[in-house]
């Protein structure tokens, strides 16, 4: 379908567009164009810039980003991601610019490029690839993995789950396309790239993709034995980047991680893999009765652990007190900015001892801004 040639006739009846068709809303680029040129008054030539973008957006149903609009834009749609404590360091992301990269093949390979380099042996950068934007008339690739690195989760006789609970539906589909893996507890998923068109291609990262580090606790020598481990890099890969009515679809996206994403959530998790029980045995707390506070003595050690042996393996990791005070530093820089930074309460507060961090102690402004990522249907 070309759907194209509506830009040129805009009084035809206009049928619903999926956002993949859609062409790009002109209001949307025009105030993507200001801001870069705002913030980047260097930059120089704001008008003749928004003709051109007119211009090929009434042509075309769409615009192409110089590179500089691209790596801002990439890095505000982090600044207002309202989700993340980790947003101090956004001006420092790494934009890497594959948006000639069209092949489910070359997306794989440029996946696994990502990884190697924001892996950096340990000393973790945050980074983000651009592939191709959707636009009317073609569909980009994308990646189907929520992350970049997941494990699997195995569902064994009886409805027992080896492995990521969380990754069971995406475990399944893997098989369906031919994934013969597991049946371990930690097992590396392989990614699947959905081609524009045609059916989506299974790759298995190389190992030297996947830095892990073994979770062991500087005063327990059996907490080894529980045979804990989780990957480097957190790598998003599922959420869209969304600029100036532009969409693309597949820019996988990384940090590094806070200690309580891993110690408090995807190890502690009673939907995750569920190890305050095993914790607390080891630990001979008296899992009887709640009012022992067992599960919050086992959590501080799982978090002691997860730190401990980020930090023994060289792997960049923050704890979330160092993290909160970041944030509420980021916070005043913006305001002094003159900028609102929208943040989601809910998600800012880290998911332990949320009141002994500054950040628990205030509100935060809701506003969803753009740039930014987001989740399409
Ligand atoms: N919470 C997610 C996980 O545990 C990762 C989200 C992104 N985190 C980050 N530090 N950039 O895998």
């Amino acid at each position: 379908m070309r759907t194209w040639i509506r830009a040129l006739r805009p009084f035809d009846a206009v049928p619903v567009q999926t956002h993949v068709e859609r062409t790009v809303d002109i209001r949307e680029a025009e105030r993507f164009i200001r801001l870069f040129h705002a913030e980047n008054p260097s930059a120089g030539g704001l008008q003749a810039r928004l003709r051109e973008v007119a211009r090929d957006v009434a042509r075309h149903g769409t615009y192409v980003h110089t590179f500089e609009e691209l790596e801002f834009g990439a890095r505000v749609a982090w600044r207002n991601s309202n989700r993340c404590i980790g947003r101090l360091y956004w001006r420092s992301l790494k934009v890497r610019d594959r948006r000639t990269v069209t092949g489910a093949e070359g997306v794989a390979i440029e996946c696994v490029e990502h990884l190697r380099a924001a892996t950096g042996n340990g000393r973790i950068r945050p980074t983000i690839t651009v592939f191709p934007p959707d636009t009317p008339g073609r569909r980009a690739p994308r990646v189907l993995n929520e992350q970049l690195i997941r494990y699997a989760g195995h569902r064994g006789r009886g409805g027992a789950v080896v492995g990521d609970p969380r990754c069971v539906p995406f475990t399944d589909l893997v098989r369906t396309l031919g994934w013969r893996g597991g049946p371990g507890r930690f097992d590396v998923l392989p990614l699947v790239v959905q081609p524009g068109v045609g059916r989506p291609l299974l790759c298995h990262l190389p190992g030297d993709a996947v830095l892990e580090v073994p979770i062991v606790h500087p005063a327990y020598p059996w907490f080894a034995e529980l045979g804990l481990r989780w990957h480097a890099v957190p790598a998003i890969s599922n959420m869209c980047l969304e600029i100036g009515g532009i969409c693309y679809p597949c820019a996988p996206f990384n940090g590094w991680y806070m200690g309580a994403e891993i110690g408090a959530r995807n190890l502690a998790d009673v939907t995750r893999y569920n190890q305050l029980p095993a914790v607390a045995e080891r630990l001979g707390l008296d899992t009887s009765t709640e009012r022992s506070l067992w599960r919050d003595h086992a959590l501080v050690e799982l978090n002691v652990a997860v730190l401990h042996s980020f930090e023994r393996a060289g792997v960049t990791m923050t704890d979330h007190h160092t993290e909160s005070n970041r944030f509420l530093t980021h916070l005043a820089r913006e305001e002094k900015a003159g900028r609102v930074c929208p943040a989601d309460w809910s998600w800012i507060v880290p998911p332990i001892s949320g009141g002994v961090t500054g950040v628990f102690h205030r509100y935060y402004d809701e506003r969803v801004l753009t740039p930014a990522f987001v989740h399409h249907r």
